[in-house]
């Protein structure tokens, strides 16, 4: 183990989150509309699969908010006070941080928080070496409960980063919440800079969930592998279909395990009992416009304070501010 995974704050142990996610699984699954959270897409070989997905030429999202980082580094940096701390909600891609952490080059601590203790400690290795001059002081957490950042990044201007269009992952009510409990963490005087993908055409989702390689469907199914191991279930995986589709009245993009025939699964157990066609509802993929998402950041307590898009109006960076504490 490095020194860094040594240091790591933990603040769930690994059996209270295994009990939890046997809790969620059982709940999601005896439910009408059989449920599973998203979250729990992110194991090792979920987090590596998701990595290639944002290679697929039809998932657009990655590659276009990296362009914007890229053209707009420099006027994001010029918000984000010298010295400050940058707190990373859920250490995903790598190339995304780089081109972040190049252009805030002021920045003295990065904080990446992620669930995946093994993925973050491997990620954060390799950007300690290649920003010598930064602290990295991952924090191994469930980043939408509470935790607490380390203490050098208490004393300083903090600035969130929540990249990827992943607040679109959450129902719009759990954005809010998910905003609100930000704010709580950074603080006030903070900054938070938010990744959002925009409404567009329905062929363009369509492909961009049902990639022709069938990346996003090993994705999906990946989860009922992982329900398998870790929770001795014995989902067959052969008997699902990953399924995506944009519900424009809701503005997102549904992603569904589709039951292909009459079958029983043993979860923990219990039985669980599909009907053919029957699906599991595994990801919503809420899409905004810059305007719906700056009234969701303003419910939430934050002031929008600009925010920057691609050619094709696709993708939105949204910076957002806290207003500093009165006395
Ligand atoms: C992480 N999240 C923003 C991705 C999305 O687009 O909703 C997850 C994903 N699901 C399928 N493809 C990608």
């Amino acid at each position: 183990m490095t020194s860094l995974a040594l240091n790591m704050l933990r603040s769930d142990s690994e059996e209270e989150a295994r009990a939890a996610f046997a809790r969620d699984v059982v709940a999601g699954l005896t439910a009408p509309q059989k449920t599973l959270r998203p979250k729990y897409f992110y194991d090792e070989e979920g987090s590596r699969l998701f990595e290639e997905i944002t290679q697929a030429p039809e998932y657009y999202p990655t590659r276009t908010e990296l362009g914007i980082l890229k053209e707009n580094g420099a006027a994001i940096a010029s918000l984000i006070p010298a010295g400050g701390a940058l707190v990373e909600f859920g250490a995903g891609s790598s190339l995304k941080i780089r081109t972040v952490l190049r252009a805030l080059d002021k920045l003295e601590v990065y904080v990446p928080v992620d669930i995946s203790a093994d993925f973050l400690a491997g990620e954060a290795a390799a950007l300690q070496q290649d920003f010598p001059r930064l602290r990295v002081l991952p924090v191994a957490a469930d980043f939408t409960r509470p935790f607490t950042l380390p203490a050098a990044a208490q004393k300083r201007p903090r600035v969130g980063f929540f990249p990827g269009s992943t607040i679109g992952n959450f129902e719009p009510g759990e954005a809010e919440n998910f905003l609100r409990h930000a704010a709580r963490i950074l603080g006030p005087g903070a900054h938070f800079i938010v990744g959002v993908d925009l409404i567009k055409s329905a062929e363009v989702l369509h492909a961009a969930y049902n990639d022709a390689a069938g990346v996003t469907a090993r994705f999906n199914l990946n989860l009922l592998s992982r329900i398998n191991r870790e929770l001795g279930a014995d989902f067959d995986l052969d008997a699902f279909e990953h399924q995506a589709v944009f519900d424009g009245r809701r503005s997102r993009v549904e992603m569904h395990l589709v039951s292909r025939e009459r079958q029983r699964v043993a979860v923990c157990g219990r039985k669980v009992d599909f009907e053919p066609g029957e699906t599991i509802h595994t990801e919503s993929s809420y899409k905004y416009t810059l305007s719906s998402f700056g009234a969701l950041a303003r419910r939430a307590g934050w002031t929008p304070v600009q925010s920057w898009t691609d050619p094709r109006d696709w993708f939105s960076v949204h910076a957002l501010a806290v207003p500093p504490a009165s006395h």
